[in-house]
């Protein structure tokens, strides 16, 4: 509660969950006719379901850490699958979804990869006991100790990043271009130098490490380029600016650099290169 119950130190309760609703393309299999009838929702059921909001409680987290209440795989159930279908949890925990599913009448199959929660599905589902028609829950382990790499080739789908995103410099730590401030005045982003890697390539504070356009090491003036780094940057604020092709193949970002004073570095370093 944080300052309760003075400002300004109040915390924010995030009371709400999203949820995200996936639709395969393609033809479902035809429900029975006697189960479709089985699955019509009343109109107060529909209402409720269709809405934007659902407001119900949590649910006490006793045996498990992140249990849902019954009511929400209840009404998802209700809403996509009719009577007599079979609904997958990925994510079984606790069962709380086969239990939903068998109390609204649909069959279930869930996947849970830690051992220790079977007691807590036994006792949530009882799964030892039959039903009245004769149907009874069956764990089923999974001992295959694949090779994780080996079954992903096989796969028909693999993700392939030819553009390696996932090195790309958080967009959030580096903006391109300027930005304006209240007076409509151009204003720079301020950076400091934490390593000069060598004459070409600089670590900044935010740890991305960039690459001076135009800047060719050379072995017989590179210690020269390296001192001049030294002595110009060492304390200082730099801004960057950028050309169009934004990384070296390495990932490295493409920058000219600039002192605070405007001092334009890569420009000196290619007097001193040459
Ligand atoms: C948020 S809990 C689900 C809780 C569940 N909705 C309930 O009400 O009890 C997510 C569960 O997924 C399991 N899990 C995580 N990764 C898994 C995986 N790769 N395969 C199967 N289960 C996994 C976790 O052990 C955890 O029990």
């Amino acid at each position: 509660m944080g300052s309760f119950p003075y400002p300004r130190n109040g915390i924010l309760k995030i009371d709400y969950e999203f949820i995200l609703l996936f639709k395969k393309q393609g033809s479902p299999p035809k429900p029975l006719k006697e189960n479709k009838e089985r699955s019509a929702m009343t109109k107060e059921e529909w209402n409720t379901y269709f809405s934007g909001h659902w407001n119900f409680a949590g649910v006490k987290q006793n045996g498990h850490l992140a249990m849902f209440p019954e009511e929400l795989p209840a009404r998802l159930i209700k809403m996509f699958a009719f009577y007599g279908d079979t609904v997958l949890d990925p994510f079984l925990g606790s069962g709380t979804t086969s239990l939903a599913a068998r109390n609204v009448g649909r069959n279930s199959v869930g996947y849970e990869i830690n051992e220790e929660y079977i007691p807590k599905i036994n006792e949530k589902l009882n799964v030892y006991q039959k039903d009245l028609s004769g149907n009874q829950y069956i764990f089923l382990t999974d001992n295959v100790k694949s090779d994780v790499n080996e079954e992903i080739d096989k796969l028909p789908y693999i993700f392939r990043d030819p553009h390696k995103f996932d090195k790309k410099i958080d967009p959030k730590k580096l903006k391109f271009g300027s930005k304006i401030d209240k007076n409509s005045k151009e204003r720079e982003e301020y950076y400091s130098v934490k390593e000069i890697i060598n004459s070409e390539l600089l670590r900044l504070n935010n740890d991305s490490v960039i690459r001076l356009i135009g800047v060719k090491e050379k072995k017989v003036n590179n210690m020269e380029a390296i001192q001049y780094l030294m002595d110009q940057l060492k304390g200082q604020k730099v801004f960057l600016k950028f050309d169009n092709e934004k990384y070296d193949e390495d990932n490295n970002l493409l920058c000219y650099i600039y002192l605070k004073n405007k001092t334009f570095i890569n420009a000196h370093l290619q007097v001193i290169s040459k």
